[in-house]
């Protein structure tokens, strides 16, 4: 909402381009309230030089104001940001050398896609006697051009473009200044389903042929799934998990991220394991298994993902229930299940035959399975 009251040149890089600049940021302790409430404390994250990290976290997390706590368009209350190795927690925003583009790329509306490219560093070379050379301009606006398939509408007025191309306009206003780190606040979200999944495969080509640091904010985890080198899920201002997003999405490190990334849901079971034989023993409402591991805690959630059970009795969990609702997805259909009280959610190839009411046995392999601690939530590996 205040975003789109940013407008571009807020970010402008004044100084020349330091070559040698690393795009790491850094930041250690760091608090921000507004007022009395903390939007998040003591944070510590780390995003490396090169990498597509990816915060991503429900609505009101705190993730733009992360953001703007880097880009200095907010000002924090304890600890440090640095930037390249160098601390910026009270330098301007303009000084930081990074870019913004926002949800609301908010163009120029009385300037053409040359002017609006080269805003900034005629800007830049207005006031400073170090900027770029018209000849730079000229270059670094040709290179820029090309590269997002722009050429040939440099003299157009935005309002003679179509929402993607507008799009690839604002991201050429941020290249063009090569800043050490792109940040990048939803921008995908006023895009239609199709524009937005072209301009997804669009930013990742972008960030390897460019290899700079890009940090993406976003409340939609499959797009974050989709295009991060480097995933951080926040719940409510704190670091849920941070890793590579197979690993995420693999071992999910509490029952938060793994009810957050992934579609459909995880499924979870409150159960009871045992201490058998031959491992453990799983007993709960409408779910029954054993798992070779020994030394489980008494009481436990269970999760397993819609695409990893399979109909009929292969698998070391199985899980019953009756169907509830089937939806048809293409190729697969998606079947909600019932028992008691417990709902589970399993997908399944579009040819198998399932109807309302209809009993439904599904099975899941050992190595499918997630187990949390019932009190803390937090993922148990358990000891062979
Ligand atoms: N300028 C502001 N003044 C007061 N509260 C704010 C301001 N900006 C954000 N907040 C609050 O901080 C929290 C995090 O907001 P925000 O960073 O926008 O979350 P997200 O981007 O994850 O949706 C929310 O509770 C929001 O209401
Ligand atoms: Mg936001």
């Amino acid at each position: 909402m205040t975003d789109q009251l940013i407008s571009p040149e807020a970010v402008i890089d004044r100084q020349p381009l330091d070559e040698t600049g690393s795009g790491t940021i850094e930041l250690t302790g760091v608090t921000k309230k507004f007022g009395a409430n903390p939007v998040f404390a003591d944070l510590d994250l780390l995003i490396p030089d090169g990498s597509f990290t990816v915060l991503v976290g429900p609505s009101g997390c705190g993730k733009s104001t992360m953001l703007r706590a880097i880009a200095g368009l907010e000002g924090v209350d304890a600890g440090q940001i640095h930037i390249g190795g160098r601390e910026v927690t009270t330098v301007p925003a303009r000084d930081r050398k990074l870019a913004m583009v926002f949800q609301d790329f908010a163009l120029y509306p009385h300037m053409t896609v040359e002017k609006n490219i080269t805003f900034g560093l005629r800007l830049q070379a207005r006031h400073d006697k170090n900027g770029p050379t018209p000849a730079d301009i000229r270059s670094r606006t040709a290179e820029v051009v090309e590269m997002l398939g722009l050429s040939g509408l440099e003299q157009r007025m935005p309002s003679q473009l179509s929402g993607g191309q507008q799009q690839r306009v604002a991201l050429a206003r941020a290249i063009v200044k090569r800043p050490r780190a792109f940040l990048m606040d939803e921008p995908l979200s006023s895009l239609d389903a199709k524009l937005r999944g072209e301009t997804r495969a669009e930013l990742v080509r972008l960030h390897r042929q460019l290899g700079t640091t890009f940090v993406y904010v976003t409340h939609d985890q499959l797009e974050a799934l989709s295009m991060a080198t480097r995933l951080i899920v926040l719940d409510g201002g704190r670091i849920s998990q941070a890793g590579a997003p197979d690993e995420v999405y693999t071992r999910p490190a509490n029952m938060f991220v793994a009810a957050f990334v992934g579609t459909p849901p995880m499924n979870f079971h409150e159960v009871d394991i045992h201490s058998a034989a031959a491992g453990s023993v799983i007993a709960g409402e409408g779910i029954v298994g054993r798992l070779d591991a020994r030394s489980l805690p008494g009481r436990v959630f269970l999760g397993w993902r819609p695409g990893h059970g399979t109909l009929g009795d292969s698998g070391e969990v199985e899980v019953t229930g009756q169907v509830d609702v089937v939806e048809h997805l293409g190729d697969t259909k998606q079947v909600t299940c019932v028992h008691g009280d417990q709902r589970w959610v399993v997908v399944v190839p579009a040819t198998t035959a399932c109807a309302p009411g209809q009993p439904l046995r599904v099975s899941v392999p050992a190595e499918r399975v997630h187990l949390f601690d019932a009190v803390t939530r937090q993922r148990i590996d358990p000891a062979p």
